[in-house]
């Protein structure tokens, strides 16, 4: 069993949601509010608050005299605007009304608390003129601050080399492993962003994440990404699902247990065949969604028995 590790959870890390609202993480639980980033005192509100909780890898205390705010993340959102168009996704893809005013008050708390790692996230940031120009001049100001964000990585050349300047690391998202589902899918150009994620893997500036997010229609397709994947020496893998799996499959249906039974073989035989490589990793490599998990029997027992302990977690 973990550890959890017990601190004032809002000192480490903030987590800024599209309209302003300030929590100690990305559960974002109501009672952890903390307020909103256009509220006059929001600082003082930060910095005098006390949230109790508890996950399942932190303890939030109370503050004592001796904690003093240093952050470790500052996450945020910006809007909805992306040049993708997926099936899974909220669909308004409009812009924030006041997303100047939210990037300026945000611009702000960075400059305030200086956090050794920005995470920035879409929609897709990488379209999106505004933020995308912050976190280019906050990179010039701040060269070490590590910048991270979650994509689609369907851009241009011109793009491509700036992002690869400002961001550290990424993950890129997919939901498909062939052309025609990724189409479908995404609306996107699979040829494009296999290309992208080379030059960036080639040149070895940004760390990348490979994330499949399964759902009913690109569901085989994860064994292709997860074989691909595994030769690539990425930070991370990714396999999640959509959250509305459950919803959106009837998965009592005798239908949705065939398929999930060859599908189980084909993964754990893919984790088989990769075992030496993926034990040699030791460390946290393998994020399986706890849904797509219990799906494919992976359980913590499977993940003991076969030596992948601290490397797949399974995750929410
Ligand atoms: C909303 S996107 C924004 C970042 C970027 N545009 C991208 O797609 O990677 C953030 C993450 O949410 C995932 N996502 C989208 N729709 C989802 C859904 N219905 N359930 C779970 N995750 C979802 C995406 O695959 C992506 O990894
Ligand atoms: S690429 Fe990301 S933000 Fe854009 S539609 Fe898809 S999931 Fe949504």
């Amino acid at each position: 069993m973990q550890q959890k590790t017990v601190r004032v959870c809002h000192f480490h890390k903030l987590k800024i949601m599209q309209n302003g609202n300030i929590y100690p993480c990305c559960r974002g639980r109501k009672y952890t509010l903390l307020g909103n980033i256009f509220d006059e005192n929001i600082y003082e509100k930060i910095e005098n608050s006390d949230i109790i909780c508890e996950c399942s890898m932190f303890k939030s205390v109370a503050r004592t005299p001796d904690d003093k705010i240093n952050l470790d993340y500052i996450h945020y959102e910006t809007s909805n605007v992306c040049q993708a168009n997926c099936v899974c996704c909220p669909q308004s893809k409009e812009p924030l009304n006041k997303e100047k005013e939210l990037l300026s008050k945000i611009n702000e708390m960075i400059e305030r608390y200086k956090p050794k790692h920005i995470i920035a996230i879409g929609g897709e940031i990488l379209v999106q003129e505004n933020a995308f120009s912050m976190l280019f001049d906050l990179h010039k100001k701040y060269p070490k601050m590590e910048i991270q964000t979650i994509t689609n990585l369907c851009v241009g050349e011109e793009r491509l080399k700036q992002a690869e300047k400002i961001f550290d690391a990424m993950t890129v998202s997919m939901l498909g492993f062939n052309k025609h589902t990724y189409k479908n899918e995404m609306g996107l150009d699979f040829d494009k962003v296999m290309n992208n994620f080379e030059y960036l893997y080639e040149n070895k500036k940004v760390k990348l994440s490979p994330k499949y997010l399964a759902m009913p229609t690109n569901l085989f397709e994860i064994s292709e990404f997860l074989k691909w994947a595994l030769t690539k020496d990425v930070q991370k893998i990714y396999l999640h699902c959509i959250h509305e799996f459950k919803r959106v499959a009837n998965v009592e249906e005798v239908f949705w247990k065939k398929t999930f039974e060859k599908l189980e073989k084909e993964i754990k035989q893919i984790l088989k065949d990769n075992k030496e490589n993926i034990i040699a990793k030791n460390r946290h490599f393998i994020s399986i969604h706890e849904t797509l998990a219990e799906f494919l029997h992976i359980d913590n027992n499977y993940i003991e028995e076969n030596g992948f302990s601290n490397i797949i977690f399974l995750t929410i």
